[in-house]
């Protein structure tokens, strides 16, 4: 193997906000190739803290806690026991599941505030911030929405488009919108600590994209380029909000702010460290400190830039600590050609789930791993669950198996019988079995988890095939000893599949290894054809997996479409009401009917679409979100409504001249607002 042997191994994945229970994609997205990595690394005898635990600040749980009219403590403390409970059902193998609201976290991410201000690292600065004067709030964040300046995706938060994962400031949105009242929020003057990260750029880019330009995967770097390279550069962003929940802000003069969950969240992976050290009885620091303990971050994509920009910034700028040495993000799992939405209830709830298909995780593990969207947006399909169950792990990985430990009792009172004189084809097995545990290792240091796991399966089914071509049922009416030798390879396959297959599959692995009673367990001794000696005594055999029924199938898709149609009969709702305006107000807006001449897509944005108006006077260039929606052809020649004297707004670098208004249906679909027959461009509305 090429790759460095660190002494110790820090790994993390995200720490899930406690808003809500857990789903198919937090699994696909970092919870299980972390899982798997860590599991691998232990299988090699090396040194592992692996590290979780619940994000139980910022917006995302107070937004929670307002819809459910609780508190955000009762929030959180209600998920964090749900999210716990089903990462361990799923087999995710923390060495410790912490949570933020944890004194030890609140201390120590209250400390690294303090050291930074120590440092002089803040620029405290007074700004103008949106403010909901309705609600009488500071809007941080998530409680913002509006169009991202770089994309057009119109429901980017304050702090971030997930979308482009551009990183936001508030006022960067277009039509900003409060998401406490609806209304479009007002500026007004507070005082916070800001980060300047374009002070740390040239670190930044010598450290990702030199040194880890090649190691690192394309997905993270091409986001990491395009902040890093950005013509005006990395902002500074603000470490520090107007709420009353989360971290208090460790400065007398900061009374009634907190820190922003951005900045404590990530920290939490050393607190999470902290308190299970603590429990260990050793000490948590070399595995933050010290140069020879390797750090991963398994992220999702729309954390990128916090793991790979702010909080490395951070740890950087501090000076006591390491920097990962990788950020393995996956992109996103969609579900039945649809992105997952927790709030239309398009979703796999792990709960259901585990309750739905009781002794089946493996087999949700195997299929997240086998399509996980490693390095592009991938689909789960309970189709494509059925088959990969049904042709994969029933039909090879479970007959296998079977067939091995079945015939052992059969025919030798389930001891392992002698290996006796090799035939070529006993030879050419075991030659071509060697290779694997290398192989797969190399897979998996590399982050490459469905290559990993298709060489496991391969493996499988190379042991699955020399059952079926060397055919013992037939040999046992002729030739005892045979037999016994083609039994002893296999049940000797069978218990390195075992162990290869112990990071994907762990409760699968763990049942074989009982089965066979295997001893030995570790990478080390995989692809050795001795792990079980002639005489050793095997159990009986247990099923593995069971075949998934078509009806399975259908059940499952028609409860998706069903509480999608329920939740749309309850969830749709109008926007609020804004408050009156006077006449004045409304004489302001000159909306007219305009005749669309030109439409063409917009570089490097799935969204807009430039459009050239005729007004009646002149032509104006206008960009539109819609592109998802209206092939450019479609919209040339159509009247449609406009407002004109709109200020120019420059977005993806073209100035948009006014404004294109649509009817919004409750689903998120334009319709265009075109007059009843055609009319001369230009005409006014009022
Ligand atoms: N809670 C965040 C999310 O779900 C992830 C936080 S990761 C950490 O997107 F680094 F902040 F911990
Ligand atoms: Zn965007």
């Amino acid at each position: 193997m090429s790759e460095k042997i660190f002494k110790r191994y820090t790994i993390t994945s995200a720490l899930p906000y406690a808003n809500g229970p857990l789903h198919i994609g937090h699994l696909a997205g970092c919870y299980i190739p972390s899982d798997i990595y860590v599991r691998y690394l232990r299988l090699q005898k090396r040194d592992v803290a692996y590290v979780c635990g619940s994000d139980e600040h910022g917006v995302a749980i107070t937004i929670k806690a307002k819809n459910e009219n609780i508190s955000p403590q009762e929030v959180v403390d209600r998920y964090h026991g749900i999210m716990k409970e089903s990462f361990k059902k799923f087999g995710i193998s923390f060495d410790h599941y912490s949570r933020t609201s944890s004194p030890v976290h609140h201390e120590t991410a209250g400390q690294l505030f303090k050291d930074l201000y120590n440092q002089g690292e803040f620029v405290e600065k007074e700004t103008e911030q949106y403010y909901d004067e309705e609600a009488g709030q500071f809007l941080a964040d998530r409680y913002i929405e509006g169009t991202c300046p770089n994309c057009g995706y119109d429901q980017a938060y304050g702090d971030q488009c997930e979308k482009c994962g551009s990183s936001l400031s508030p006022t960067d949105l277009i039509h900003p919108k409060s998401k406490l009242s609806g209304n479009t929020p007002v500026l007004k003057m507070t005082r916070h600590w800001f980060l300047d990260l374009g002070k740390y750029t040239p670190f930044l880019k010598q450290w990702i994209l030199k040194d880890h330009a090649h190691d690192w995967k394309n997905n993270v770097l091409g986001q990491c380029r395009s902040w890093l390279e950005a013509g005006d550069g990395l902002q500074a962003r603000s470490m520090t909000r107007d709420m009353d929940w989360g971290i208090p802000v460790p400065l007398p003069e900061a009374k009634g702010k907190v820190l922003y969950v951005w900045f404590d969240a990530p920290i939490g992976y050393i607190s999470s460290t902290k308190e299970w050290a603590k429990e260990k009885g050793i000490d948590w620091e070399p595995y933050w400190k010290d140069q020879d303990t390797k750090l991963v971050h398994f992220i999702g994509k729309d954390n990128i830039v916090f793991h790979c920009i702010t909080f490395p910034a951070i740890l950087k700028t501090h000076g006591d600590f390491i920097l990962p040495d990788n950020v393995p993000a996956n992109e996103f799992l969609n579900l039945e050609g649809q992105k997952i939405s927790t709030s239309r209830n398009w979703a796999v709830w792990l709960h259901e789930y585990l309750e739905e298909f009781p002794g089946q995780e493996d087999v949700l593990r195997y299929v997240l791993t086998a399509n996980a969207p490693e390095t592009k947006d991938n689909d789960f399909t309970w189709k494509d669950f059925q088959a990969r169950n049904n042709n994969e792990l029933v039909a090879v990985y479970g007959n296998f198996i079977n067939r091995a430990v079945v015939l052992t009792h059969k025919y030798f009172q389930g001891k392992v019988p002698e290996k006796s004189s090799l035939q070529p084809i006993d030879e050419e097995v075991m030659l071509a079995l060697q290779s694997y545990p290398d192989k797969i290792a190399q897979s998996l240091e590399r982050y490459r988890f469905r290559e990993a796991l298709a060489l496991m399966m391969d493996f499988a089914r190379t042991g699955n095939k020399y059952l079926a071509d060397t055919e013992p049922w037939k040999t046992i009416k002729t030739d005892r000893e045979r037999t016994g030798t083609i039994l002893n390879i296999a049940l000797n396959i069978a218990a390195n599949l075992s162990i290869l297959s112990a990071p994907f599959l762990p409760f699968t692995a763990e049942k074989i290894k009982a089965m066979l009673g295997l001893k030995i367990f570790n990478w080390e001794n995989a692809g050795q054809m001795d792990l079980l000696k002639a005489g050793d005594e095997i159990n009986p055999g247990s099923l593995l997996f069971q075949k998934v029924e078509d009806s399975t199938v259908e059940k499952q898709v028609q409860k998706l479409l069903d509480s999608k149609s329920k939740n749309e009969e309850v969830q749709y709702q109008t926007d609020p009401v804004k408050p009156l305006i006077a006449f004045d107000d409304f004489t302001k807006l000159d909306l007219r009917v305009v005749t669309i001449i030109k439409a063409e897509k917009v570089k490097k944005s799935k969204k807009l679409l430039q459009l050239t108006v005729d007004t009646g006077q002149v032509k104006k260039t206008v960009l539109s979100g819609v592109a998802e929606q209206f092939e450019p052809e479609f919209l040339i020649g159509k009247q449609v409504t406009m407002l004109i004297n709109l200020a120019p707004k420059k977005m993806a670098g073209i100035a948009s001249e006014g404004m294109i208004l649509m009817a919004e249906d409750a689903e998120g679909k334009f319709k265009l607002l075109t007059p009843h027959e055609s009319t001369n461009p230009g005409s006014t509305i009022r």
